[in-house]
């Protein structure tokens, strides 16, 4: 099924990276020569996405000067004039109030959401292979997560594996490790049906006080089912300083103009 329309959640205040997300946005934190923000766009350029939603707020006005700027000096993006858009997310109340703003951007179809520091490195573009295994259930990107990680994320509770696809028969927003039912965690690709705007705009705030997507999506598993996708490649958990260093240390050792200096760096000569 073709899927056209992607949000991009940029809202989030970025605490963790305190205080350079003070006055940058963390979507905008370079991997050496390109923000976060760029990879994940491109990953849906390959996905053969053709309409961007931008969920921003106060401060975020670095992405939407890059992306003018990528459109109007180089050809890098090759996609049509009109296909990307902005639409503000006032208060910061979670994912799931992030992706209810697009609401009227999106209308009825299907469409995908991605996070930005969620960095994906893989040959594929792993929304492009999300999308060759979308059947209409709702889809999230997931992978296996160490024990004492579980607390960090959404969990799945699974039903039966096929392959690459799980399929889950709930999902647990941050669960303590004791009440985790599996260590299957959802990562920020996820394929919607446009039903869920309904639900998310009558959803009780949740962990953290926040309008949480997974409860959205656990309310429409009797309708729609839920479905898990174990891509391939290296996941980067950008959002935190670890995982940011890994993925700059992992792209400049596959890069054959900078390995010389993470080998440098491990010798010892800085
Ligand atoms: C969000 C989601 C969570 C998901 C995670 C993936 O949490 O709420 O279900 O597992 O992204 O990165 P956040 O990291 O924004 O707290």
């Amino acid at each position: 099924m073709k899927i056209r329309k992607i949000v991009f959640p940029v809202g989030g205040l970025g605490t963790r990276f305190f205080p350079i997300t003070r006055a940058i946005p963390k979507e905008m934190l370079g991997i050496i020569d390109k923000p976060l923000i760029h990879y994940a766009f491109e990953e849906a350029v390959k996905a053969g996405i053709e309409e961007f939603i931008f969920v921003t707020r106060h401060g975020k006005d670095s992405i939407e000067d890059y992306f003018d700027y990528m459109f109007s000096h180089t050809d890098y993006f090759n996609i049509k004039i009109g296909s990307i858009c902005y639409v503000r997310q006032n208060k910061p109340k979670g994912l799931g109030h992030a992706v209810l703003c697009a609401k009227n951007l999106v209308n009825n179809e299907p469409f995908a959401v991605m996070s930005a520091d969620d960095f994906i490195f893989s040959s594929k573009s792993c929304l492009k292979e999300m999308i060759e295994h979308y059947n209409g259930s709702n889809m999230v990107a997931t992978m296996q997560v160490e024990p004492q990680e579980v607390s960090k994320y959404g969990i799945l509770d699974i039903e039966k594996e096929e392959g690459k696809l799980v399929y889950a028969k709930s999902v647990d927003e941050k669960p303590d490790l004791s009440e985790a039912k599996s260590n299957y965690a959802v990562i920020g690709r996820y394929i919607l049906s446009s039903e869920i705007f309904e639900i998310l705009e009558n959803l009780e705030p949740g962990v953290g006080n926040e309008i949480q997507l997974t409860d959205a999506l656990l309310k429409m598993i009797p309708k729609c089912g839920l479905v898990g996708f174990k891509f391939d490649g290296h996941r980067f958990d950008c959002g935190s300083k670890e995982g940011l260093l890994s993925a700059i240390l992992y792209i400049a050792s596959h890069d054959k103009s900078l390995n010389h200096v993470v080998e440098n760096f491990f010798k010892g000569k800085y």
